[in-house]
């Protein structure tokens, strides 16, 4: 089989990629190793920033979200009891962002590939990388016991952080930068009306907690746990209780509690990989890089990889110019650095650290002190937030 690229995984990234080469007429195969369901079953991110919205605009996907999608225009950081609300619509000059399941999302994209006939290909096995580095590089894979070759111009690899795409690159053509927070989020979903409806970051001397929601009667709940826990040890009850500790007093008669219908931890890690392109390979989305949750970047920061990607291979197919996939990687990874060095800072400002000591716990809570004090620092939150701008 022949095509112009060929994108392994069909997370946001893939899937996005393969709808925004198709609006402009160049070949794609999207070759992922699970099944349709199980991408759909991952529960994920929630809140979508302004540009990424603007983005599924432009791809043509972006009807649901506008009827569902619900706008938020501020936050709440709640340190210990004392609460302070980030109006970002305020600070920014009028932006918001959208809650939207990323499950949604990825939903939308597959109905409009579908919709579309153009080629995904589901459960394929042992993919593996050839040639990478060549003018014909190739992608092979066995589907059903048999073994499948596909001879692409590019390859983008959207197949997330434990994907084969970067591991198919020699260590020495790639770097690493990597930190590993000791801790991570318990999140639990479940058919009950939210706290409330602005988005809540919680300080509280027991570890952080996050009140988020995917509909009003959806909520999504985090709480920090330690990196060895597991769900077996989280009841609902135990959730429901620790959770309701953790709130403000005057907020938990507000919460309604009842059965989870998902429970899963994640670990909390910030990680880049450099340069994003080897031979004609370019990484894309958690294949690259991954950021704690805490700030919600790391679906917008796959859709902002995606924009630039997509603009260079339409530009190398259109206009015959390598000048777009030369840039990418450089291009990319600035405002990749930008979404980890904020996520990073919403991580050290809203989690209790064990190894942290006396000053460290007092810097943490000027630190909140500060933000509260001054609207240049809410301004500067606020406009990360929301989304840096694209160029
Ligand atoms: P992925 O969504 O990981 O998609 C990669 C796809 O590639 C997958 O479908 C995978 O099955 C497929 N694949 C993997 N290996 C292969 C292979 N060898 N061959 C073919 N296909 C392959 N971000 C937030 O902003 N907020 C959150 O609350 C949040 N929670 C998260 C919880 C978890 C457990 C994880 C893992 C991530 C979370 N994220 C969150 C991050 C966010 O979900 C990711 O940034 C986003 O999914 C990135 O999309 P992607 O398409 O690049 O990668
Ligand atoms: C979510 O709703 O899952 C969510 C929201 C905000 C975050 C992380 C996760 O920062």
């Amino acid at each position: 089989m022949k095509t112009q690229v060929v994108i392994i995984g069909a997370g946001p990234s893939g899937l996005l990629l393969g709808q925004l080469l198709y609006k402009n007429g160049i070949d794609a195969i999207v070759i992922e190793r699970q099944s349709s369901e199980y991408v759909l079953a991952r529960i994920r991110a929630g809140v979508l920033e302004q540009v990424m919205v603007e983005l599924l605009e432009e791809a043509g996907i972006a009807q649901r979200l506008h009827q569902e999608g619900l706008v938020h225009d501020g936050f709440d950081i709640v340190f210990n009891q004392d609460r302070l609300h980030i109006d970002l619509k305020e600070l920014t000059g009028g932006k918001t962002v959208t809650v939207y399941g990323q499950t949604e999302v990825t939903k939308d994209l597959m109905q409009a590939r579908s919709k579309a006939g153009l080629t995904t290909v589901y459960g394929a096995q042992d993919v593996e990388l050839v040639d990478i580095d060549s003018h014909n590089p190739k992608v092979r894979y066995t589907l059903d016991g048999k073994t499948h070759e596909v001879v692409a111009e590019l390859i983008a690899g959207c197949d997330g952080f434990h994907g084969v795409c970067r591991a198919s690159i020699p260590k020495s053509s790639i770097q690493e930068f990597e930190r590993v927070y000791p801790f991570g989020w318990l999140g639990v979903l479940a058919d009950v009306p939210p706290v409330q409806h602005d988005l809540i970051y919680g300080n509280h001397p027991d570890g952080f907690y996050l009140c988020s929601l995917r509909s009003e009667r959806r909520s999504r709940y985090y709480l920090q746990t330690t990196t060895n826990d597991s769900v077996e040890n989280w009841s609902d009850e135990r959730f429901w209780d620790t959770l309701e500790q953790r709130l403000p007093i005057d907020l938990r008669v507000s919460l309604t509690k009842g059965p989870s219908i998902e429970k899963s931890i994640a670990p909390l890690r910030s990680f880049v990989a450099e340069p994003l392109r080897y031979g004609n390979l370019f990484l894309a989305g958690d294949a690259a890089h991954i950021v704690p949750p805490t700030g919600a970047k790391g679906l917008n920061l796959a859709a902002s990889d995606i924009r630039y990607l997509s603009r260079a291979f339409i530009e190398y197919f259109k206009d015959k110019s390598s000048a777009g996939i030369d840039f990418y990687s450089q291009k990319a990874l600035s405002r990749i650095w930008k979404g980890e060095r904020f996520s990073w800072w919403m991580s050290m400002l809203l989690h209790q650290f064990p190894e942290n000591s006396s000053f460290d716990k007092k810097i943490q809570e000027t630190e909140f002190n500060y933000l509260k004090s001054s609207e240049a620092a809410q301004r500067v939150l606020a406009e990360n937030y929301v989304g840096l701008s694209y160029d």
